[in-house]
């Protein structure tokens, strides 16, 4: 166990990591933030800060010297980086989470040999490739990178046979897989963390809503369209985090279907769909993270509330903060971002 009083790594200092650390630090611990942007969201809420390149072996054998445990607040970090950093201090969620949840192609196919059922889709290595793919899935389909895409980015749309020149030259030719366009009610995500122990907790499943491919909102209780496929979509997601032996927080998102859950993707990590449980649980997921990663007894996912929903504050609705002061039921949450840019996750408002 580590206790409170020790100091908690986390790579990469974005709003998760912020919330991370808030939450670490409400526990008693410090936190030691590692990334290489010159703005960090988290670094403002840490003890410390790294800031190097992942790929820095001696700031990285630094770092290890001087944390207990370390997580990560973002998927995207090259696994040599994680590699090395097992080799010095435990790293909660392990490199097999990691590896999975970083490459769409070998996340589906590691769903589906736990049952899981993806969108129907081909990889996609080669200009030629795609037109096979688009002969066997058919239009519309949406063309996505296999590494790095995130909110939206690093995919394009077909909505026909004839837009596969456009959209090879949107993802630049990068491995990918195309996905036959999925016909949808309603998207949801399932939220679980799981100790070092293999006990596991689940938070109310959302339903989210995505607004031209990041999140927008995020509702619980989910409708009932919702809440009648859960039940699949959670015990896929424990087979997911059980297999891989994960600690900490994971989340999968779901399309619900009239043909029941379809697994969209993965993520290891805290994530935007239940940044609600700050307020809206007993326990956040960033606290549930934090007590995984440390080997302590999760707390309870139960709601704090009968109805919460989270709204993302993208680019300029991030000015909104004074009207949203003045509502006295809004938890604001703003995540100290300098440069406002289009579709930007700038904060978050969550209402109980
Ligand atoms: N195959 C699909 N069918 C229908 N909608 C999709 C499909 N793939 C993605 N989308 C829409 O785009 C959003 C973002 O795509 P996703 O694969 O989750 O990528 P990201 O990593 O950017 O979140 C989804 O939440 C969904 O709204
Ligand atoms: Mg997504």
């Amino acid at each position: 166990m580590i206790a409170p009083g020790s100091t908690i790594g986390v790579l990469g200092g974005g709003q998760l990591g912020r919330m991370l650390a808030l939450a670490a630090a409400s526990m008693g611990y410090r936190v030691h933030v590692f990334a290489p942007e010159a703005e960090l969201p988290a670094g403002d809420v840490a003890a410390a800060v790294t800031r190097a390149g992942y790929d820095d072996a001696a700031a990285l054998d630094g770092f290890a010297a001087a944390v207990d445990v370390v997580t990560f607040e973002f998927e995207n970090i090259d696994t040599a980086a994680i590699r090395h950093l097992v080799a010095r201090v435990p790293v909660y969620p392990g490199a097999a989470s990691l590896e999975v949840a970083q490459d769409r192609l070998a996340e589906k196919r590691f769903v589906e040999t736990l049952g899981g059922r993806p969108a129907a889709y081909r990889a996609v290595d080669s200009r030629a490739d795609l037109d096979a793919a688009i002969a066997a899935l058919g239009t519309p389909a949406v063309l996505k990178t296999r590494r790095m895409g995130y909110d939206g980015k690093g995919q394009a749309r077909l909505h026909g046979p004839a837009d596969a020149d456009a959209a090879w030259a949107a993802i630049a030719g990068a491995p990918a897989v195309l996905e036959a366009w999925v016909d949808f009610s309603h998207e949801f995500s399932v939220v679980l963390a799981r100790g070092q122990d293999g006990e596991t907790c689940v938070w109310p499943v959302p339903h989210n809503v995505h607004r031209a491919g990041i999140l927008d909102t995020s509702q619980v209780p989910a409708p009932a369209e919702i809440t009648a496929q859960a039940a699949e979509a959670i015990a896929l997601a424990r087979r997911v985090a059980d297999t891989l032996g994960h600690v900490g927080v994971l989340t999968l998102e779901f399309f619900a279907t009239a043909d029941g859950p379809r697994f969209n993707e993965m993520a290891p990590r805290v994530h935007n769909s239940a940044h609600w449980t700050i307020e809206g649980a007993r326990a956040s997921q960033f606290e549930n993270h934090i007590r995984a990663v440390c080997g302590l007894p999760l707390g309870s996912t139960e709601l704090t509330a009968p109805t919460v929903m989270m709204k993302n504050l993208l680019g300029d609705d991030v000015h909104d903060w004074c009207h949203l002061l003045a509502d006295s039921r809004a938890h604001l949450h703003l995540y100290g971002k300098s440069e406002v840019k289009p579709g930007r996750k700038m904060g978050h408002v969550t209402w109980l």
